[in-house]
């Protein structure tokens, strides 16, 4: 099996994301790292915790990452998915953070893929933070990795948290941009347009939440709070391509499962605004390579839809 290590902020999608890892067959998690993002990296590892107690997988590793981006304030997406990051639901089974492992999560990355050199997948679909400190700490980490997939930026800038910046890419732009050019492995990435373009109907939604399993009551409860904010009138998916379920970080795992699932972008070099009165953290394509920078990624274009479905419908079984 492919093995894989997931860096989540665990919010809805991060929690559908680890759960389609977890239900793939030919799948090996190795371990969960948590930064901060959508709430804080306190509950972000707690939240991690209680998805994989409802997959009834709480042998793998969760380790605790970075409570802040390297430069400037923490935000968050409370308003999105919860001030819990979960839907604010009760979770009166919830495993307790003593269940944490007590390595630090940039030291756990880096043991991990020391260990097994160019075999694991990492799957990124926070801010990137760790993975900026991991290869700080240890600059042969990215050429240990098999492949990045990373949910972030934007490719024809329309943000969602500012006006031209993605979520992940402006909770910690300089991690994005010290990602993008140090990490010399295979890197897929899944921009915030790409995602809205290739939304899940509402109806078909229904039908995803209504499987009589355990895993399916548990996605019912926690996405109720982000349905409703999608609905709302001031919903940012709809603005881009109508209605319907953007489920922005399984893209990236769904890429990462399974190789036919997207159509890809020629080999281009991919950096972020740092400064600008308007564009920190907005992803920049540099698609007449005037940058000559080494780094080059793939940006995701189409879907396979019906695959990206069953994906999604296997994860809740
Ligand atoms: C990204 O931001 C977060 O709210 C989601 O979990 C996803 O990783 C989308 O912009
Ligand atoms: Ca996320």
């Amino acid at each position: 099996a492919q093995k894989l290590l997931v860096d989540v902020d665990c919010g809805v999608d991060d929690a559908l994301a680890v759960m389609m890892a977890l239900a793939a067959p030919n799948m090996d998690v190795l371990g969960i790292t948590c930064v901060h993002g959508n709430t804080s990296v306190e509950n972000v590892c707690k939240n991690t915790l209680r998805v994989l107690h409802a997959c009834g997988r709480l042998e793998i590793p969760v380790f605790q990452g970075a409570a802040k981006p390297i430069l400037g304030n923490v935000i968050s997406a409370g308003h999105f998915h919860g001030e819990d990051g979960l839907g604010d639901v009760p979770d009166p089974n919830a495993p307790g953070l003593d269940m944490l492992q007590k390595e630090g999560a940039v030291a756990a990355m880096i043991r991990i893929v020391n260990e097994n050199p160019k075999e694991v997948s990492l799957v990124a679909t926070a801010p990137l933070t760790n993975l900026a400190l991991a290869v700080r700490m240890e600059p042969s980490f990215p050429s240990k990795l098999k492949d990045l997939y990373i949910m972030g930026g934007n490719i024809e800038s329309r943000g969602n948290t500012t006006m031209c910046a993605e979520f992940n890419f402006a909770a910690d732009p300089e991690a994005a941009y010290i990602v993008l050019n140090d990490y010399l492995c295979p890197t897929y990435i899944a921009s915030w347009e790409f995602t809205c373009y290739n939304k899940l109907p509402w109806s078909w939604c229904d039908d995803w939440l209504a499987q009589e399993t355990e895993k399916a009551r548990f996605m019912a409860r926690i996405f109720r709070h982000s349905m409703e904010a999608s609905n709302s009138e001031r919903s940012l998916a709809e603005m881009v391509d109508g209605t319907g379920f953007v489920s922005c970080d399984s893209y990236a795992m769904a890429a990462a499962i399974d190789n036919n699932f997207v159509t890809l972008s020629d080999h281009v070099a991919v950096t972020v605004e740092l400064t600008g009165t308007f564009t920190r953290g907005m992803m920049v394509l540099d698609t007449l390579d005037m940058l000559k920078k080494p780094h080059k990624a793939f940006v995701m274009k189409k879907v396979n839809m019906e695959r990206f479905k069953q994906l999604i419908m296997d994860a809740l079984k």
